[in-house]
């Protein structure tokens, strides 16, 4: 049983801050397990009891994990004075103050993005050493021969300098288009367009398509963004590709 203190479960799963979650507190709309209370220090189990705030019971976590079907367009960030967020996008069901997109997809990207408030989660997805391989679908401005995809798979040493870890390539060719699908464990700028420039080819349009184990749901639109289940949230760690 994990106790929390009310305040601090309201401002994290409400949209509110924790000054707000007070105020409500004080105002006499929160109710746990149909009992109003008036103490902002109160401490509630989020496993098993109920809170209801202005008549809306909530469902407390200490975290959420959305994924979204990141657009074109759109930056990866929390926010921009100018241009539109992915956070922008989060509908308010499942907004919450603490949440940032876990790694950067480039603006013209498009894919699986994951989105949440647990920064440990965020940080055994992003680094390397944890092994959970970022699967993406590159349009390519040509074909790619063997030998540029031995030297992807051994790990390509980029023009600055930079050394790649190695990735699994697969090359196909779709109605004549030249696809690679490119699976990757790091997250540096630019990689996977720097690796096929690298190899003196073009990356035309990326779509990012699974981390993990976890495929992009294709129900979800481009823009649209679901919160992720139990079982999803284990396969990013359960990836057959990392072994
Ligand atoms: N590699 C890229 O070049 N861009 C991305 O957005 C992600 C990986």
């Amino acid at each position: 049983m994990a106790l929390k203190r009310i305040d601090k479960l309201i401002a994290l799963n409400c949209n509110v801050t924790r000054k707000e979650a007070r105020q409500l507190i004080k105002d006499g709309v929160v109710s746990v397990n149909g009992n109003r209370i008036y103490r902002a220090e109160e401490l509630v189990d989020s496993a098993s009891d109920t809170v209801t705030v202005q008549g809306h019971t909530f469902c407390l976590k200490d975290h959420i994990y959305i994924m979204m079907n990141k657009p074109r367009g759109v930056i990866t960030a929390t926010e921009d004075p100018r241009k539109e967020t992915v956070i922008d996008l989060i509908p308010p069901e499942l907004a919450r103050r603490s949440l940032f997109p876990c790694g950067r997809l480039d603006r013209d990207t498009t894919g699986l993005l994951l989105i949440t408030d647990d920064g440990e989660f965020c940080h055994r997805i992003m680094s390397p050493s944890h092994h959970v391989y970022k699967t993406y679908i590159a349009e390519l401005a040509k074909p790619l021969s063997d030998d540029s995809i031995k030297i992807l798979e051994e790990g390509i040493l980029l023009d600055d300098g930079t050394q790649c870890l190695p990735a699994k390539v697969k090359y196909y060719e779709e109605n004549g288009i030249p696809f690679a699908e490119i699976k990757i464990r790091e997250g540096k700028y630019h990689q996977v367009k720097r690796m096929m420039c690298a190899v003196g080819n073009h990356v035309e349009n990326l779509d990012r398509v699974q981390v993990g184990d976890l495929k992009m749901d294709t129900s979800l639109q481009r823009g649209e963004c679901r919160e992720i289940t139990e079982e999803e949230l284990q396969l990013v760690f359960n990836d057959d590709s990392s072994i």
